[in-house]
C-alpha cells in the first residue's frame, strides 16, 4: 500500500512498504502546517528546490533523524556544509534505484536560490516509482511542454501546484493534467498565504469535466491511499 499524506503547501510524506519518504518539508513558519518538524521521521527526504519554503526545515529533520537527503548536487553540497551527513546529490535526467523505489528528477521552469543565498542549481520534479505505483510531483514549476513527456510514464498520481503567481495557476494546472495523463491529481502549493489562494474544489470540478483523472482535494493532514 502506498499512503499519500498533505502537510499543506508542498510538504508531502509518503509511505510505501514500511519506508516514509518526506518531500519538501516546510513547518517553520508555514502557516498551513497542522504539526510540527519534530513530529516526522522520514527515512528520506526529497527536495524539489532550494527555495526556504521547500528546504524548509531539512537540516533540522535531517540531523535529528538521520534521514538521508535526496536533491540536485547543488543543494545536497549546501545540506552537506550545514552539518547533514547523509545526501544523494542527483540532476535532471537522471534516475536512482534506491531501497525504496527508483527517483527520477524532471524538469521544472522555476528559481532555486537558497535560503542563505547559495546557488541552488536547476529546480526540479520528482518521478518516483514504488513497486508498481508511479508518482509524479510537479515541484514549483511553470507548464511546460515537456510534461507532455510524462504521459508515456503512466502516472497513478500527479501532484500539481495551482496557487499560481509563482506557479502554474489553476488554468495551466489543468492543461498540465491534460498533458501527464495521470489517473489521479493532487492540487498543491495553494492557501498558504493569500497571494496563492485558490478554490481547489472550483480545479476539482474543471479537472473532471475536462479530462480523464480524478482530482482528490486533500484536507491539511489528510491522507490518499492507494
Ligand atoms: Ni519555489
Ligand atoms: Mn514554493
Amino acid at each position: 500500500m502506498t499512503r499519500i499524506i498533505w502537510h499543506g503547501h508542498l510538504t508531502f510524506t509518503i509511505q510505501h512498504d514500511g519506508v516514509t519518504l518526506l518531500i519538501d518539508p516546510f513547518f517553520d513558519g508555514n502557516p498551513a502546517a497542522k504539526i510540527s518538524k519534530d513530529d516526522v521521521k522520514p527515512d528520506y527526504i526529497l527536495i524539489t528546490h532550494g527555495h526556504g519554503d521547500h528546504v524548509g526545515d531539512t537540516v533540522y529533520i535531517a540531523k535529528k533523524t538521520g534521514a538521508t537527503v535526496i536533491s540536485n548536487f547543488e543543494i545536497a553540497t549546501w545540506l552537506q556544509n550545514q552539518g547533514v551527513e547523509k545526501v544523494h546529490p542527483m540532476h535532471i535526467g537522471g534516475s536512482h534505484a534506491f531501497p525504496f523505489g527508483r527517483v527520477k528528477l524532471t524538469i521544472a521552469h522555476h528559481g532555486s536560490i537558497l535560503p542563505d543565498g547559495s546557488y541552488g542549481g536547476n529546480p526540479a520534479g520528482l518521478l518516483l516509482t514504488l513497486g508498481d505505483v508511479k508518482i509524479y510531483d510537479a515541484g514549483d514549476t511553470a507548464l511546460t511542454y515537456d510534461m507532455t513527456l510524462l504521459a508515456d510514464e503512466g502516472v497513478d498520481v500527479a501532484i500539481l501546484p495551482i496557487g499560481d503567481n509563482f506557479t502554474m495557476g489553476p488554468d495551466d494546472a489543468v492543461k498540465a493534467v491534460k498533458f501527464i495523463k495521470p489517473k489521479v491529481v493532487i492540487p498543491a502549493h495553494y492557501n498558504t498565504w493569500d497571494l496563492i489562494a485558490q478554490d481547489p474544489y472550483a480545479f476539482k470540478a474543471r479537472v473532471e469535466k475536462e479530462t480523464d483523472a480524478k482530482c482528490v482535494v486533500l484536507d491539511v493532514e489528510g491522507a490518499y491511499e492507494l
